[in-house]
């Protein structure tokens, strides 16, 4: 089933001598369930694609629709609202509130969007990110790697439809880059999750299950990965 698509978008940023095509007439399917890398070279327009397709963006032109709902046809409060129920978004920067601990964290957007946070489902994933030890940390405590996972705990406690991820090792040593997205993967797995993934680290990328290569705009490649 398509959770996700993007049909013809085209996104300009600037006027006249300064303007920039950063998308160019992209048409784009997502698969539920799958794990899809976005990769190429830096200002080739993996992030603007990101952003247009997570609703953050509004493109000069084309549709982007989620479970078939028309993102950029709805007002800006049902948007907002779910892009809250349905997406979760992890960063280069973990965006983290450090004046809450590790479990405070991961389940401010569901007390944000009052609704009722599922325990055993959150503590279960911050098992499996292996945060368990930190769960009462403070964000000064936990190495980089361990404050990527805890966004990729947030984003995922809310159980998303859809989660959009941009360079979210682009902080990290190789090492804890590949920690980090082997449980993110593990995780993804566990729970039929989508995810859409910008990275510019070919090795990271190999965890997808699908790489679309960017040029200038562009899909110029767009490759399905046997992984299990
Ligand atoms: N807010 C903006 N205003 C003006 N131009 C922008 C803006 N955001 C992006 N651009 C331009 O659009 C193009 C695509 O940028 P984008 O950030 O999507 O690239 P990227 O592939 O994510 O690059 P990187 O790997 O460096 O993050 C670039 O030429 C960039 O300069
Ligand atoms: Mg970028």
């Amino acid at each position: 089933m398509i959770i996700l698509e993007g049909k013809n978008l085209r996104k300009t940023y600037g006027y006249a001598e300064n303007k920039v095509d950063a998308i160019k007439n992209i048409s784009i399917e997502i698969e539920e369930g799958s794990f899809v890398a976005v990769v190429g070279t830096s200002g080739s327009g993996k992030s603007t694609l990101l952003h247009v397709l997570a609703g953050l963006v509004k493109p000069n032109a084309g549709k982007v629709y989620l479970q078939g709902e028309s993102l950029y046809d709805m007002n800006d409060d049902r948007l907002t609202r779910l892009r809250r129920r349905k997406m979760g978004f992890v960063f280069q920067f973990f965006n983290l509130i450090t004046t809450h601990n590790v479990i405070e964290n991961i389940v401010l957007p569901i007390h944000l969007d009052n609704r009722q946070v599922d325990e055993e489902y959150v503590d279960e994933i911050i098992d499996l990110l292996k945060l368990k030890e930190k769960k009462y940390a403070f964000i000064h405590e936990l190495s980089g790697g361990q404050q990527q996972r805890v966004a990729i705990a947030r984003a995922l406690a809310s159980k998303p439809a859809i989660i959009f991820a941009d360079e979210p090792t682009g902080n990290l040593d190789a090492k804890s880059s590949q920690e980090v997205i082997q449980l993110l993967k593990i995780v993804q797995r566990k729970y039929h999750e989508t995810v859409i993934m910008v990275t510019h680290d070919e090795m990271i990328a190999n965890v997808a299950d699908r790489i679309l290569r960017i040029e200038d705009g562009q899909i110029i490649q767009d490759t399905a990965q046997k992984n299990e």
